[in-house]
């Protein structure tokens, strides 16, 4: 595919939602650090505004995937690509305590798959992150969900400023973390390992929250053959889906020996809309922070009577995998389609 600039005529807006409805839509901010799934996540979300399930009303950055600057950029191009004007501000370079650890081998230098897509026409916001997660958390008190796809220290640090942001966010939905398994490590997730501190303040925090992890998260993903309907369209905008999504399945190959797009950050998107994509535990879930094999790990006690302290979470056990994959390529092919 050549670099040349996209234009893309698709347009995914409330403003055709009759007033009474939009007080009804589920009212979104996200926390990303885009990368390919993230950006699978956007198209996703894209189209259900589209559909009038949501409203998108900001989308803050962090660094995880690649560096904060790339991750707002590549935020700032998908918004563009999908001709929403949403803003984007931008979060912390770094985790609270340690260096960033990005996954290039995974996104690709850009975070796009070595896209290399050029620069967006919109600049982040104004204001930082953590300001946008308090100003809408005012603003929309009592009624905002928050997906975060990312390390968690833009949360932690609005935590650390406003204590009392956890009782105006209505519910989390966190894309993190794991019961039985891990990516970064046997038993870490990159989401959490990241930022082991700060995921330990959100956990802490009272919110209530539901943890995609990488139990489910596994079980949702394509392969070649799930791919045909968007290789049929063969026009640009499938050929730059499938681009990213060939390079995340290649890093995915050398990394397991199966060639999968797993649809982590999507997934968890779903969950905002469809709660019963997955099915749940409530648990008490805490942080590992100082194990020598283990920093980053999600600790479920699934006890029962004795748990390590009253559970603070639901943990997302089950999903029903062919249901959101036939959603999310919904999405992807009502965009493509229009190209
Ligand atoms: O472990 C998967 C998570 O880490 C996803 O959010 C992916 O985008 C990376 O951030
Ligand atoms: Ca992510």
């Amino acid at each position: 595919m050549t670099n040349e600039c996209f234009i893309f005529t698709f347009s995914y807006s409330t403003n055709h939602i009759s007033p009474t409805k939009k007080d009804k839509l589920i009212k979104l901010l996200l926390d990303v650090d885009t990368g390919i799934d993230d950006a699978l996540a956007l198209f996703y979300l894209a189209h259900a505004q589209q559909k009038g399930q949501i409203e998108i009303l900001g989308s803050s950055t962090v660094g995880g995937n690649v560096e904060v600057g790339q991750t707002t950029q590549n935020t700032l191009k998908i918004w563009e690509m999908l001709e929403l004007d949403i803003p984007v501000a931008s979060g912390a370079e770094k985790p609270l305590m340690v260096p960033l650890n990005t996954a290039p081998f995974v996104h690709g230098d850009d975070g796009l798959g070595n896209t290399f897509l050029p620069a967006p026409e919109k600049k982040p916001s104004e204001e930082s992150a953590t300001e946008m997660i308090l100003r809408l958390s005012r603003k929309y008190s009592g009624e905002l969900t928050l997906l975060t796809t990312a390390p968690l220290t833009n949360i932690a640090v609005a935590l650390l400023q406003d204590p009392g942001l956890a009782k105006r966010i209505r519910k989390v939905v966190i894309m993190g973390g794991a019961v039985f398994t891990g990516n970064v490590s046997a038993v870490a997730e990159a989401n959490i390992a990241n930022d082991p501190e700060a995921a330990r303040i959100v956990f802490r925090s009272g919110m209530e929250m539901t943890l995609v992890g990488l139990d489910v998260t596994h079980e949702v993903y394509w392969e070649e053959e799930d791919l045909r309907a968007l290789v049929k369209i063969a026009n640009e905008r499938s050929g730059f889906l499938l681009q990213i999504i060939d390079f995340i399945s290649s890093a995915y190959e050398s990394l397991s020996g199966w060639k999968r797009c797993v649809l982590h950050d999507p997934l968890a998107a779903g969950v905002c809309l469809f709660p019963d994509l997955v099915k749940t535990e409530k648990r008490y879930v805490d942080v590992e922070l100082t194990g020598e094999l283990t920093r980053g790990m999600t600790v479920v006690d699934r006890r029962g009577r004795t748990p390590l302290g009253e559970e603070n979470m639901l943990v997302a056990l089950e999903v029903d995998a062919e249901r959101f994959k036939t959603q999310l390529m919904e999405s992807l092919l009502a965009w493509a389609r229009v190209g």
